[in-house]
Protein backbone atom coordinates (compact mmCIF):
# COMPACT_ATOMS: atom_id res chain seq x y z
CA UNK A 1 0.00 0.00 0.00
CA UNK A 2 1.59 3.42 -0.76
CA UNK A 3 0.68 6.27 1.85
CA UNK A 4 1.03 9.88 1.95
CA UNK A 5 1.46 11.98 4.96
CA UNK A 6 -0.93 14.78 5.21
CA UNK A 7 -0.23 18.21 7.26
CA UNK A 8 -2.88 20.17 8.37
CA UNK A 9 -1.62 23.76 8.59
CA UNK A 10 -4.87 25.03 10.41
CA UNK A 11 -4.82 22.37 13.01
CA UNK A 12 -1.39 22.78 14.71
CA UNK A 13 0.28 20.79 11.63
CA UNK A 14 -1.28 17.92 13.00
CA UNK A 15 -0.09 14.96 10.69
CA UNK A 16 -2.11 12.14 9.37
CA UNK A 17 -0.89 8.96 6.90
CA UNK A 18 -3.68 7.86 4.43
CA UNK A 19 -3.48 5.54 1.68
CA UNK A 20 -2.56 7.07 -1.65
CA UNK A 21 -6.00 5.23 -3.23
CA UNK A 22 -8.64 6.45 -0.90
CA UNK A 23 -10.40 9.73 -0.63
CA UNK A 24 -8.72 12.24 1.33
CA UNK A 25 -12.70 13.15 3.19
CA UNK A 26 -12.69 9.16 4.22
CA UNK A 27 -8.61 8.77 5.08
CA UNK A 28 -8.91 11.91 7.63
CA UNK A 29 -12.47 11.05 8.83
CA UNK A 30 -11.52 8.10 10.15
CA UNK A 31 -8.83 9.26 11.52
CA UNK A 32 -11.07 12.26 13.46
CA UNK A 33 -10.53 14.74 11.86
CA UNK A 34 -13.89 16.90 11.72
CA UNK A 35 -15.07 17.65 8.18
CA UNK A 36 -17.76 18.98 6.05
CA UNK A 37 -19.50 16.75 3.30
CA UNK A 38 -22.61 16.61 1.35
CA UNK A 39 -22.63 14.61 -1.84
CA UNK A 40 -19.35 12.34 -1.37
CA UNK A 41 -19.27 12.37 -5.39
CA UNK A 42 -17.27 15.94 -6.13
CA UNK A 43 -20.42 17.87 -6.74
CA UNK A 44 -21.60 20.03 -4.17
CA UNK A 45 -18.22 21.93 -2.59
CA UNK A 46 -18.94 21.65 0.74
CA UNK A 47 -16.28 19.63 1.64
CA UNK A 48 -13.26 22.25 -0.32
CA UNK A 49 -10.20 22.40 1.28
CA UNK A 50 -7.22 24.60 0.52
CA UNK A 51 -4.31 22.50 -0.73
CA UNK A 52 -1.02 24.26 -0.03
CA UNK A 53 2.24 21.89 -0.99
CA UNK A 54 2.05 18.63 -2.42
CA UNK A 55 -0.26 16.97 -5.43
CA UNK A 56 -3.29 15.53 -5.03
CA UNK A 57 -5.61 13.26 -7.90
CA UNK A 58 -9.06 15.00 -8.42
CA UNK A 59 -10.00 14.32 -11.91
CA UNK A 60 -13.57 13.07 -10.56
CA UNK A 61 -14.35 16.65 -9.06
CA UNK A 62 -16.70 18.42 -11.00
CA UNK A 63 -17.73 21.05 -8.71
CA UNK A 64 -14.51 23.97 -8.93
CA UNK A 65 -14.25 26.38 -11.47
CA UNK A 66 -10.56 27.17 -12.99
CA UNK A 67 -10.49 30.09 -10.52
CA UNK A 68 -10.95 27.90 -7.62
CA UNK A 69 -8.43 25.59 -8.83
CA UNK A 70 -5.67 28.16 -9.39
CA UNK A 71 -6.27 28.67 -5.63
CA UNK A 72 -5.40 25.52 -5.04
CA UNK A 73 -8.94 23.99 -3.99
CA UNK A 74 -9.11 20.65 -3.45
CA UNK A 75 -12.58 18.40 -3.27
CA UNK A 76 -11.44 15.98 -0.16
CA UNK A 77 -14.84 13.68 -1.41
CA UNK A 78 -12.70 12.55 -4.51
CA UNK A 79 -8.92 13.87 -3.79
CA UNK A 80 -6.14 11.31 -3.61
CA UNK A 81 -2.73 12.48 -2.42
CA UNK A 82 0.05 11.85 -4.99
CA UNK A 83 2.66 13.07 -2.56
CA UNK A 84 3.25 14.21 1.26
CA UNK A 85 0.51 17.02 1.34
CA UNK A 86 -0.54 20.39 3.32
CA UNK A 87 -3.95 21.23 3.73
CA UNK A 88 -5.87 23.76 5.24
CA UNK A 89 -9.52 22.92 5.92
CA UNK A 90 -12.72 23.74 7.23
CA UNK A 91 -14.51 27.42 6.52
CA UNK A 92 -11.88 29.12 7.79
CA UNK A 93 -10.24 28.09 4.18
CA UNK A 94 -13.02 29.06 2.06
CA UNK A 95 -11.61 32.65 2.11
CA UNK A 96 -11.05 32.31 -1.72
CA UNK A 97 -13.72 30.19 -2.47
CA UNK A 98 -16.49 32.41 -3.37
CA UNK A 99 -16.59 35.66 -4.94
CA UNK A 100 -19.00 38.17 -5.26
CA UNK A 101 -20.45 37.44 -9.21
CA UNK A 102 -21.80 40.87 -9.40
CA UNK A 103 -18.72 42.70 -8.53
CA UNK A 104 -16.08 40.58 -9.74
CA UNK A 105 -17.64 38.48 -12.48
CA UNK A 106 -15.41 35.25 -14.02
CA UNK A 107 -13.29 36.02 -16.67
CA UNK A 108 -14.05 33.03 -19.89
CA UNK A 109 -11.01 31.26 -18.50
CA UNK A 110 -11.68 31.69 -15.20
CA UNK A 111 -15.10 29.12 -16.16
CA UNK A 112 -15.30 25.52 -15.09
CA UNK A 113 -12.67 23.17 -17.55
CA UNK A 114 -15.44 21.70 -19.84
CA UNK A 115 -16.46 25.42 -20.71
CA UNK A 116 -13.98 27.83 -20.08
CA UNK A 117 -12.29 29.51 -23.26
CA UNK A 118 -8.03 29.46 -23.26
CA UNK A 119 -6.19 31.99 -21.05
CA UNK A 120 -4.36 33.16 -23.94
CA UNK A 121 -5.86 32.33 -27.61
CA UNK A 122 -2.90 32.33 -29.23
CA UNK A 123 -2.08 29.39 -27.14
CA UNK A 124 -4.78 27.19 -28.07
S1 LIG B 1 -19.02 16.27 -0.42
FE1 LIG B 1 -19.90 17.21 -2.18
S2 LIG B 1 -18.14 17.79 -3.35
FE2 LIG B 1 -17.31 16.65 -1.69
Amino acid sequence: MTTHTVTIANRGDAQFTVDAKRPLLDSLRAQGVDLPYGCKYGGCITCAAKLTAGTVDQRRQVALNNRQLDRGYVILCVARATSDITLEIGVESHDQLYRNPFIDPLLPHELKADIAAPKDPSNA
